[in-house]
């Protein structure tokens, strides 16, 4: 069994007062679901240490697939995994299309992730062209194909967030969302057998709300979500975790 799992995704977002909102998080109920909120980086460490002693975990927006050297304003994995984060998000869309960030780089920075003992999150998505030119499907494929390296273990996460559904207040129906998520599934079984496929979860992110969320956790393979704006405030995504415990 896959244990669901809500990841917040503060982007450049927050400030060390708002580190507050980690301990109404920590302190809501959450049934069995597994929690983790990605401050920006200076707050981090900050952030481990509040949460330490309770079951909520902190991760990382992204990480440098070398250990050290001259790499001015990069962090590496092994930095990261220092702080006390135990994730890191990895080829969000927002990095792909400001840093383009290729397939190749979230691939060499998840196996970096991976020795520093963090669970990468590589995201996917379609954009909205993509979408409706009927390529979601393919182009889903070719970033799963070329994102994940040659080895996965069970800590791999997998978030399929439609760049379209990003920030826009338009999430994805269920159907689409079932659809993808089994493809995704069908992919990894195909590359890494099913009993490491079975292991991996997928989320979905996208414009994840309170009032969308039952419908969005209702649809097929969906193992949790990543949530963006509305991690930022404890009581919506509180309010997403109590959806998932119930689905
Ligand atoms: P959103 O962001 O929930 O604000 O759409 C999700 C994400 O980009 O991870």
């Amino acid at each position: 069994m896959r244990r669901k799992l809500a990841a917040g995704n503060w982007k450049m977002n927050g400030s060390l007062a708002a580190l507050a909102e980690l301990d109404a998080i920590a302190a809501a109920p959450a049934g069995d679901i597994e929690r983790v909120i990605c401050p920006p980086a200076p707050y981090l460490a900050a952030a481990a240490q509040r949460c330490a002693g309770t079951p909520l975990e902190i991760g990382a927006q992204d990480c440098h697939a070398e250990a050290s050297g001259a790499h001015t304003g990069d962090i590496s994995a092994k930095m990261l995994a220092e702080t006390g984060a135990r994730h890191v998000i990895l080829g969000h869309s927002e990095r792909r299309a400001a840093y383009r960030e290729t397939c190749a780089s979230v691939r060499a920075k998840s196996i970096a992730a991976h020795a520093a003992g963090l669970a990468p999150i590589i995201c996917l998505g379609e954009s909205q062209s993509e979408r409706e030119a009927g390529a979601a499907q393919s182009v889903i494929a070719r970033q799963l194909k070329d994102s994940l390296p040659d080895s996965v273990d069970a800590s791999f996460i997998i978030a399929y967030e439609p760049i379209w559904a990003i920030g826009s207040g338009l999430s994805a129906t269920p159907q689409d969302i079932a659809e993808i998520h089994s493809a995704i599934r069908a992919g990894l079984t195909a590359r890494f057998g099913s009993r490491v496929a079975t292991q991996i979860r997928i989320l979905y992110g996208g414009s994840v709300k309170p009032d969308n969320a039952a419908a969005t956790f209702a649809a097929r393979d969906v193992d949790g979500a990543l949530i963006g704006g509305a991690s930022l405030k404890a009581s919506d995504f509180n309010a997403i975790v109590a959806h998932l415990a119930a689905a």
